[in-house]
């Protein structure tokens, strides 16, 4: 139990509090060694306000509130290591954003019967499940993350039939269906919450979120992460709705086992479908611990006020057992976590625990106190940190997912280093350390071909809310055209969410319509011209993940760092007893010294052509070490 006498040093040892303090170290940007610090480790929480001097008013209250939070788990249990093998370990997983995918029916709007056109591209590019971003109907206010009903298709998609027909052409190819499932919110137009807002006392009264103020200030001062109040008042109802994000997606009420039971419901009828998996939405925030006010510091620090309320709330490990047992079973899950770290992350997948069998970790995405829309560039020294934490002691307890792209971010690449010249070698090098990663390696769309982020012009170009909401907000509050254009040009999720590049035709091959969104640049870079070039980056992917294939040391085998403390390069080696590689990567943009290896080796994968004495930009290179007989 952790109390105001604890010291700071006690709090390590507790799952919250260590992912807590590593967290709100990497937004503030400064460096761990802080904590570490002999005055630091010992002052007892009661003293922190009195350190923490001016600076933080409010110290005391985020005190408390961290307390109450930290005592949610009663210490580190025992968990057991990850164990067996099992198809989603060794899943190579390809994520569609089906809106850009293939335009089957020459709307402009990608669709279901677009994809299973390209079914055969995926397998023979050798990705072995595919997750779909939302497809179910949905006014789309944010692209289907808003849903209207979840067992009904989105008519620009298709039909149901459309969908049992990918089904069954996936199962035929041995390979699997993984749905987004999007439970912590449903859209405004959904029956729930029409019901909800005419029948207070109704079926559905008890659905959503909703609270009475006297006057007009919202229950709570959370921000919404589409700008703006989480709260939004019905006159209707004279009272206020959570959302956390637009206000066309209210949040459900989980505290209602009636909501628990329609999601199991809905979880059962896609299974009863043949769907292998569900990607979860947000799933941390669908328990909120209270409805108090978010502590300001902590809000201003994290961007967004509230979310120490609801990112680890007090009844998520019950809600997420209770599905896992009662629908999902040994149905394939992994759950979008933001916000939570890697203690956190065991207590959620472990083995033992029944909940999740494996979840996204986002600290990797971006350097350490930045954010998308932030002006910098991306070291890779932070992934190789990231990588080598996920890939150790996490592994050992719990099984990874690995990524670095998805529709909610833009291109890797670009991040990285935005010239044309290092592009390929960069992609391909994001393909090496993916691809000879413990856990399950997921890929989005137009990754494979080494995909850049996408000139747009000015903000009538982007479709995506919270880039017109923060763009909106931003010339509101004062800033300048120009400025709030940069920003938001930096970091929309709109980067992601423009057309498949299929072949250089008008439209990128991908539909005969002008397409709902620009496209991007489809004559340097596309399907068809990779799949001629044997040095394409698509060439890479699918020489890569064949490998990955072939030798299950790659997916089980111990991940052993080499070298780990020299800046700019990243080596380690992947053993399973049968085999060993190894692997050697250039994490900069100059021509560095290649690191010694200790024994005799065999390249199979470069991203260049002729090796050196020297390491090239951006080198990454896959070799098999030879087997001394034992
Ligand atoms: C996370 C999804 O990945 C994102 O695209 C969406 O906007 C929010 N959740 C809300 O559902």
């Amino acid at each position: 139990m952790i109390t105001r006498d604890s010291r700071v040093k006690d709090l390590l040892k507790n799952p919250i509090a260590h992912d807590v303090i590593g967290r709100l170290v990497q937004y503030a940007g400064v460096s761990e060694s802080l904590i570490l610090n002999p005055v630091v480790k010992n002052l007892k929480l009661s003293a922190v306000p009195k350190f923490a001097g001016k600076r933080v008013k409010d110290a005391d209250t985020i005190v408390d509130t961290m307390i109450d939070l930290f005592n949610q788990e009663g210490g580190t249990r025992p968990v057991s290591p990850s164990s067996g093998k099992a198809w989603w370990k060794e899943a190579v997983i390809y994520q569609i954003y089906p809106r850009s995918f293939m335009d089957g029916n020459g709307d402009g709007v990608g669709d279901i019967p677009g994809l299973v056109q390209k079914l055969d591209y995926l397998h023979g590019l050798g990705v072995t499940a595919l997750w779909l971003s939302p497809i179910f109907d949905s006014p789309n206010d944010d692209n289907g993350y808003d849903v209207r009903d979840y067992r009904a298709i989105m008519k620009e998609f298709g039909t149901m039939a459309d969908v049992e027909t990918l089904i069954k052409e996936l199962h035929e190819r041995d390979m699997r269906l993984i749905l987004d499932l999007v439970v912590n919110h449903t859209s405004d137009e959904h029956e729930w919450f029409v019901d909800s807002v005419k029948n207070p006392d109704g079926e559905h009264g008890d659905y959503y979120i909703w609270r009475k103020t006297k006057g007009n200030t919202p229950p709570n001062n959370w921000n919404s992460f589409f700008s703006g109040p989480a709260w939004d008042k019905v006159n209707e109802r004279d009272e206020w709705y959570l959302h956390l994000f637009s206000k066309k997606q209210p949040d459900l009420n989980w505290e209602n086992e009636n909501v628990r039971a329609d999601v199991r419901s809905i979880v059962g009828f896609w299974r009863g479908k043949g769907v292998d998996g569900f990607r979860l939405d947000v799933i941390n925030y669908i328990s909120k611990t209270s409805l108090d006010d978010g502590n300001e510091t902590l809000g201003g620090l994290l961007g967004f006020c509230g979310i120490e309320h609801y990112f680890y709330g007090k009844r998520l490990h019950e809600y997420l057992h209770e599905l896992r047992v009662g629908a999902f079973q040994d149905a394939f899950t992994v759950g979008e976590t933001p916000g939570t770290g890697p203690e956190m992350n065991k207590l959620l997948t472990a083995d033992e625990r029944q909940e999740l069998n494996t979840v996204f970790n986002f600290d990797h995405l971006e350097n350490l106190g930045k954010s998308r829309f932030d002006d910098y560039r991306y070291n890779l020294n932070h992934l190789k940190k990231c990588f080598i934490g996920y890939e150790s002691d996490y592994a050992d307890y719990a099984w990874p997912s690995v990524f670095v792209e998805n529709h909610d971010n833009p291109r890797m690449v670009s991040k990285i280093d935005a010239r044309e010249d290092y592009r390929d070698a960069i992609a391909k090098l994001l393909a090496v350390l993916l691809l000879t990663a413990r856990g399950t390696v997921f890929l989005y769309q137009g990754q494979e071909l080494g995909a850049v982020n996408v000139p747009f012009h000015d903000i009538s170009e982007l479709r995506d809310i919270e880039s017109v909401n923060r763009y909106d907000t931003m010339i509101s509050d004062g800033t300048s055209e120009k400025e709030a254009w940069q920003t938001v040009l930096r970091g929309t999720r709109d980067h992601a969410r423009t057309p498949m590049q299929w072949d250089a035709g008008e439209y990128g091959g991908f539909s005969e319509h002008e397409p709902w969104i620009r496209v991007g640049d489809k004559d340097e870079c596309n399907v068809e011209m990779q799949t001629r070039d044997e040095n394409s980056v698509l060439s890479a992917y699918r020489a890569l993940i064949a490998l990955r294939k072939e030798h299950p040391a790659l997916v089980y085998g111990t991940f052993e760092p080499f070298e780990a403390n020299k800046e700019d390069v990243f080596c380690y080696f992947r053993d399973d007893g049968a085999e060993r590689f190894y692997i050697e990567v250039n994490l900069c943009a100059r021509t560095i010294r290649r690191p010694k290896q200790a024994a005799e080796t065999e390249l199979l994968f470069s991203n260049y052509i002729a090796q050196d004495d020297a390491m090239q930009p951006y080198e990454a290179n896959v070799y098999r070490v030879e087997k001394k007989e034992s």
